[in-house]
């Protein structure tokens, strides 16, 4: 009656959602959008969401979240996501996500939320004045994904823990009501560079909203600021070693490694093969190098998007009605489930 594995009526649908709050970087590339357009294909339904009502949990000035929103799909499009073949929208045009949302502050625990990392390091000592939303978030988070009854979740490796939550309130919520309605989700949280980490401090990851912009790449940086950023990242004298196990303890020397293999497509093993005993002379422009080899022509296709931001538009209205037609039927059957009368 509750099990919540593998019911093979469930097709598999991959759901994943990047927040429009300040400029994208490159850990949300190699985390989240690269992944994302390898799975495209003939194995999944793939749905990727601008989760706008997930920035607002924080304060968003009205027009940069406007610029965000496009930004982010841009990013997405000009990064090899098909609008023809992927629902490509943002969360606030879908309504069964804030919806839904509220029916799992119901079912999700005060306690479990309590739990959640990410809340405790956004809030800091602050933790009485930020929103409600802010706590509230990873039950929106949970309703993004069942809202799709979505199998996947591709995401950095930060995200784990809110979609281990996903499943927590899938669970209770089938036990709740007796039912083997919402399916058990899978992170997937594959490859070299799932976490990205601040370019000055490889202790933190590299964020949006770190305090100094060198600590980050962002996706539309310049050549000559990529550049830069590499020259100045924070190495130790050591020049590489010829086995990943050397590299422990070092972890803003680990960190570019992986970057390096995340952005070519290898292994960091691949990487210290072909790197072994090479100082950061040698490794730092050559990391520059690719970095804005890959990263150049999104950019470039990046602003081209963004100067027309009402072709975006037209795209995000369309995947809002492709995705209003896959969640629609399923937040009927929720309230039917719940007890709540539709009449109309
Ligand atoms: P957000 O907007 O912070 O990040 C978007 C995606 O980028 C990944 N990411 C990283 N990956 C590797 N290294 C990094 N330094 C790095 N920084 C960010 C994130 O893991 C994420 O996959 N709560 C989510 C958005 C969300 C969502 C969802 C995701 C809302 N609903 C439903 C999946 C499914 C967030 O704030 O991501």
């Amino acid at each position: 009656m509750t099990t919540l594995d593998a019911n093979p009526a469930f097709t598999q649908r991959v759901f994943s959602g990047i927040k429009p709050s300040g400029g994208l970087t490159l850990g949300n590339y190699l985390g989240a959008i690269k992944p994302w357009v390898n799975m495209q294909g003939p194995d999944f339904e793939t749905i990727y969401c601008v989760v706008d009502l997930h920035a607002i949990t924080v304060w968003q000035d009205p027009k940069e979240l406007r610029a965000a929103t496009h930004e982010v799909v841009a990013a997405m499009i000009a990064s090899g996501i098909d609008p023809d073949s992927s629902v490509v929208f943002n969360q606030s045009q879908v309504a069964a996500h804030a919806q839904l949302g509220w029916i799992f502050n119901c079912v999700a625990r005060v306690g479990w939320m309590n739990r959640m990392t990410q809340f405790k390091d956004k809030a800091g000592k602050n933790a009485e004045q930020v929103s409600l939303g802010l706590y509230a978030y990873p039950a929106l988070m949970a309703a993004d994904i069942l809202a799709y009854h979505a199998t996947h979740v591709p995401v950095g490796e930060d995200q784990k823990q809110h979609v281990e939550l996903t499943r927590d309130i899938a669970a209770k919520f089938n036990h709740d009501f007796g039912v083997d309605f919402f399916p058990k989700t899978n992170p997937v949280i594959e490859g070299p560079a799932m976490r990205v980490m601040n370019l000055r401090d490889g202790s933190k990851k590299m964020s949006k909203s770190g305090e100094s912009d060198m600590e980050r790449i962002n996706m539309l940086d310049t050549a000559e600021l990529i550049a830069k950023k590499f020259k100045k990242a924070r190495t130790d004298p050591a020049a590489l070693p010829d086995n990943l196990e050397d590299l422990k303890g070092r972890a803003e020397a680990r960190n570019l490694v992986d970057i390096y293999a995340g952005l070519s497509g290898t292994t960091p093993e691949a990487v210290i093969a072909e790197y072994a005993g090479a100082g950061w002379g040698q490794f730092k422009p050559a990391l520059a190098d690719l970095a804005v080899a890959k990263l150049a022509p999104i950019s470039d296709e990046m602003r081209r998007l963004m100067a027309d931001p009402a072709e975006l538009d037209q795209i995000l209205g369309k995947g809002a009605d492709k995705a209003e037609a896959i969640s629609r039927p399923i937040l009927d059957q929720v309230y039917d489930i719940v007890g709540l009368v539709r009449s109309r």
